[in-house]
């Protein structure tokens, strides 16, 4: 994939060509991966774009931020006119959206001090994560030989730059071994998660996925699938889960925003139920896809619409560094 470097950034409250998006390599988060971020979808809907679960999204990256100690400059209604400004100028139907709020240049020490934060949003088409064909067909997944990190080395719940060299030691083994994606095992060695994925069980008729104290950030999509099940009418159960869990499962799929709903046929070589996405996993995948899309009344709560008439005259346009 390489970016569109015709396309605009917003970045500390102006809104500005792509190439010109930089930051300077004395930057505490280059160093120490001092930054909080976010990543959401904006899906094409019949009455327009639309942000999947803005609110909840931004809640969590100034929940992020607290807990590491960086105050975002600008409300969350500045930051959501931003977010709609992004995808607005570049004129996009459907993206993904990253916000990103990290500490810029001042000091290195490793207390950051005063540094300044910088916040920049970003926003580009992205197709499914883990492959059209692993949406549709499922992945096959491997057991990480590394750790997902617990709450007490840091906090797993926040979603923090530096975390990421976690997922990315086990998605790189994973890939290099040629699997789609890595699932990690908590310290005590109860199924965590995958480098970017939430995990969900179907044993029975009945859901199965864990929860914080198993070191998971706590999905959007996560949280989004639990309310669908439970409106399916599933039993829900939410547990310590063990790899024999998914070993013995009838199904199993990821959640999360970049990889949506994706159904796991095989882990290290063993089918999960007939190596092909079971029918409880297409339910929740079609209910959610209907919700992303506008088509399903129950959810459209969670689609923030952006206007495409609105016509962009904002001086921040020109304000070209
Ligand atoms: C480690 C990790 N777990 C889970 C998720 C899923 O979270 P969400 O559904 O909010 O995107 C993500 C993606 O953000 C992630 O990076």
């Amino acid at each position: 994939m390489s970016f569109d470097e015709s396309k605009w950034v917003w970045m500390n409250g102006r809104v500005i060509p792509w190439q010109n998006a930089t930051t300077h390599v004395s930057a505490h988060a280059l160093h120490y991966g001092s930054g909080v971020f976010e990543g959401m979808r904006c899906y094409e809907t019949s009455d327009g774009p639309a942000i999947f679960r803005l609110d909840a999204h931004l809640e969590r990256l100034y929940a992020s931020a607290e807990i590491h100690g960086i105050t975002i400059p600008y409300s969350r209604e500045e930051l959501t006119n931003a977010v709609e400004e992004i995808v607005r100028v570049n004129n996009f139907r459907s993206c993904y959206v990253r916000p990103i709020c990290y500490l810029g240049s001042g000091s290195l020490g490793v207390h950051p001090g005063d540094n300044p934060v910088e916040v920049v949003i970003l926003a580009w088409p992205w197709a499914p994560y883990l492959g059209a064909e692993g949406l549709k067909q499922g992945v096959r997944v491997t057991v990480s030989p590394w750790r997902k990190f617990e709450s007490r080395m840091m906090p797993t719940t926040a979603k923090a730059c530096g975390q990421y060299l976690n997922s990315m030691l086990a998605v790189r083994d994973a890939v290099s071994r040629g699997y789609a994606e890595a699932l990690l095992l908590d310290a005590e060695g109860h199924l965590a998660e995958g480098s970017g994925e939430n995990l969900f069980i179907v044993r029975d008729g009945q859901l199965l996925t864990n929860d914080e104290r198993h070191s998971i950030l706590l999905g959007i999509t996560r949280e989004a699938v639990l309310r669908i099940a439970s409106d399916l009418g599933y039993r829900i159960d939410v547990r310590a889960l063990d790899l024999e869990d998914m070993l013995t499962a009838d199904e199993a799929f990821f959640t999360g925003t970049a990889a949506e709903v994706t159904p796991i046929r095989e882990v290290d070589g063993t089918a999960i139920g007939k190596r092909t996405p079971g029918l409880v996993t297409e339910e929740i995948q079609r209910v959610f896809f209907a919700a992303t899309s506008g088509s399903d009344q129950r959810y459209k709560d969670w689609l923030h619409p952006i206007d495409a008439e609105v016509v962009v005259v904002s001086d921040r346009l020109l304000q070209v560094s």
